[in-house]
């Protein structure tokens, strides 16, 4: 069994925010019907393509159902509402403003089916000055101060920096997921839907523990961390590599003056001890010692670890186009429920048929009209 079994969304959700919420609750069992404009959502052609399939879109699509739904025809209006009756929620991440353009506002969900769930990422919110903004992931690294965190940590001198994965992404996604599954307890004690407006500054925002330190202390959680004074903290270079480790005043740092056989830990002496050994060897050493410890791996080496592979962190996708491919694995492992995240992205409109005659009763005849009229 799976922990969200029984539950139906309606994703209309593209790029990269939305649709890492809409995986994840497919992973664990809800049932996630993709609609996409019949011409493909953004991320299918997010370059580069391997046999004509976006390496994004492998990632993000998992875990869900494809069907194309043209918005702008009546038809395909009639259609989304009729699912919006049988659906629980209604996931976008378009430029605010966009859903109420097409006629499918809140209100209008909510009048359909007064359990329904909408939740919506934006940039900037559904609400404010900045509201009518359209935003990437680097727009609102810019926005919410991480770029400036970044500079701050790398060289306070030097230009602003970008994390280098999407974490202005992935986080309001997260966060809207959070929402989502606080909403769907709401809805089982009482009955009623609810709107949820998730913002990419607001959420970056929300999780930055340096504007904390800013305004109690003057300064941020990195300044803090890298002019550490401690002896045997932070990164390390060993005979072939660098080391990450921490072993911050107490028991730490004692366990290991006592590895080390010395009565007062200098930077030094630590420098050395590494410097003289292998990643491997400082690695081994130090955990056993108990102290945190990891080398500092590149992505093939976190793919081949050994201790990733048996946590399940990476897994076999097959996908119909370009076969069999390896991308990260599920991180929650449940006591009691399935988290499974091996279902292919789907190819465009690939559930067509099955989503419209389950949900909708259409048969042979009206899906083949459909598809002439370019409604799906
Ligand atoms: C990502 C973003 C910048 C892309 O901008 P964009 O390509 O201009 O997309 P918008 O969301 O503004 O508009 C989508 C358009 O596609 C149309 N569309 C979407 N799905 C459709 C469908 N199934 N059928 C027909 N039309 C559809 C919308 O109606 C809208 O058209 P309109 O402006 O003529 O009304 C913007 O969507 C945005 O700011 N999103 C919020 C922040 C966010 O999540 N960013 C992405 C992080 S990865």
């Amino acid at each position: 069994m799976k922990a969200l079994e029984g539950i139906k969304v309606l994703d209309l959700t593209h790029a990269h925010a939305g649709p890492i919420s809409t995986m994840f609750m497919g992973a664990m069992g809800a049932e996630v019907i993709k609609i996409e404009p019949p011409w493909g959502e953004l991320n299918r052609i997010f370059p580069p393509l391997v046999k004509g399939v976006s390496p994004y879109f492998a990632f993000l699509g998992r875990c869900k159902k494809g069907v194309t739904l043209d918005l702008k025809h009546p038809r395909g209006k009639e259609m989304f509402k009729e699912m919006v009756r049988k659906a629980d929620v209604v996931m976008e991440n378009f430029s605010p403003g966009t859903l109420d353009r097409l006629g499918l506002g809140w209100e209008t969900l909510m009048e359909i089916n007064p359990g329904i769930i909408l939740a919506s990422i934006s940039g900037f919110g559904q609400t404010g000055p900045w509201r009518d903004r359209r935003s990437f992931d680097s727009v609102a690294q810019a926005a919410s101060g991480y770029m400036w965190l970044m500079k701050d940590d790398i060289d306070p001198n030097g230009p602003p920096h970008k994390a280098a994965d999407a974490i202005a992404d992935t986080i309001p996604g997260l966060i809207a997921l959070i929402g989502i599954l606080a909403a769907l307890n709401h809805k089982h004690l009482t009955g009623k839907g609810q709107r949820i407006d998730v913002s990419q500054m607001d959420a970056m925002i929300a999780v930055m523990q340096s504007f904390s330190f800013w305004n109690l202390a003057k300064t941020t959680f990195g300044r803090v961390y890298d002019n550490r004074v401690d002896p045997a903290f932070g990164l390390h270079r060993a005979k072939n590599g660098y080391v990450m480790f921490m072993a911050p005043e107490g028991r730490l740092s004692d366990w290991f003056r006592e590895l080390l056989g010395i009565e007062e830990l200098e930077r030094k002496i630590v420098e050395e001890w590494v410097s003289e050994r292998t990643v491997e060897d400082v690695v081994e050493t130090l955990a056993e010692t108990g102290i945190p410890v990891a080398p500092v791996m590149d992505l093939g080496e976190v793919m081949r670890n050994e201790h990733a592979l048996h946590r399940e962190m990476f897994v076999r996708v097959d996908h119909p186009t370009i076969g069999e491919t390896t991308l990260p694995g599920f991180p929650i492992k449940f006591s009691e429920t399935v988290g499974d995240i091996t279902t292919p992205a789907p190819l465009l409109g690939q559930h067509n048929a099955e989503v419209y005659r389950e949900l909708l009763d259409l048969t042979e005849e009206e899906l083949e009209e459909l598809r002439r009229e370019g409604v799906i």
